[in-house]
């Protein structure tokens, strides 16, 4: 048994997963890791290396260190496509399993990423898989790497990050290794026209709701 519950929060690229499930645990008081840190490292270190991220990454996932996950290279498109490409490999999978399982052991934990609620835990206490449009997605990743919407270019960068995201939630839905789904006991939350406040009030009426009839 767990020292507490967990909670799942999975969703396409850019969704805002890693936003609600951050403001989720310090409302909670539960520890979060963000998973797809892990894949980002992971093919951090293979583009190191010189490797084709498609290429066998194992080796990476097995002798990743805490350090890795820190370092602040890890947020670009191009770090993010090596991710999903290390990702699909059922061995990177494989060898970072114990590790996410592990972190919510002692006090339960909040974990976003694709496959939380479908594969690392099934029997989490909430899954929320949080979704928007990928044009509202593509805006929300532009501003949040610093973009200027004004700016003459916005509109052509808007839309190649758009194309980056479409492609990688096709390879990480259509994957054949604990793809990206929405799970049968999970709620579903459209972020299209809400703000991350609004998310958040959404979501923690869920947990609420959930954790209290766990416990009756
Ligand atoms: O922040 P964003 O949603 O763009 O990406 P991320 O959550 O950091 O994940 C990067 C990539 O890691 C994803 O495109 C997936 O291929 C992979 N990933 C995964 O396969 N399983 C997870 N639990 C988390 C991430
Ligand atoms: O983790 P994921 O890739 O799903 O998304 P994120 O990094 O948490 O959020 C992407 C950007 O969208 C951040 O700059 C958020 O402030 C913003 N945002 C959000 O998270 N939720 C909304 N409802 C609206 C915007």
């Amino acid at each position: 048994t767990r020292g507490g519950p967990v909670i799942a929060v999975d969703g396409p690229a850019a969704a805002g997963k890693g936003t609600l499930a951050r403001r989720l645990a310090e409302a909670l008081h539960l520890p979060y890791l963000d998973t797809g840190l892990l894949y980002r490292a992971v093919g951090r270190l293979a583009l190191d290396a010189g490797q084709d991220p498609a290429a066998p990454a194992q080796e990476f996932a097995i002798r990743l260190q805490p350090t890795d996950l820190q370092r602040t290279d890890l947020r670009t498109p191009e770090v993010a496509q090596a991710a999903s490409k290390v990702a699909a490999q059922p061995a990177v999978r494989a060898a970072l399993v114990e590790t996410q399982r592990r972190f919510a052991q002692a006090k339960g934990a909040v974990l976003d990423g694709r496959d939380i609620g479908t594969a690392i835990f099934p029997d989490a206490d909430v899954k929320l898989f949080i979704t928007a449009s990928p044009a509202t997605r593509a805006l929300r990743r532009f501003l949040q790497l610093g973009g200027n919407q004004s700016a003459p270019d916005a509109p052509a960068r808007i839309a190649e990050l758009e194309n980056a995201l479409r492609e990688r939630d096709n390879a990480d839905a259509q994957r054949s290794s604990a793809p990206m789904r929405v799970a049968d006991d999970a709620y579903v939350i459209e972020t299209d026209d809400l703000e991350a406040d609004a998310v958040l009030t959404k979501a923690l009426q869920i947990v609420r709701e959930r954790l209290a009839g766990i416990t009756e």
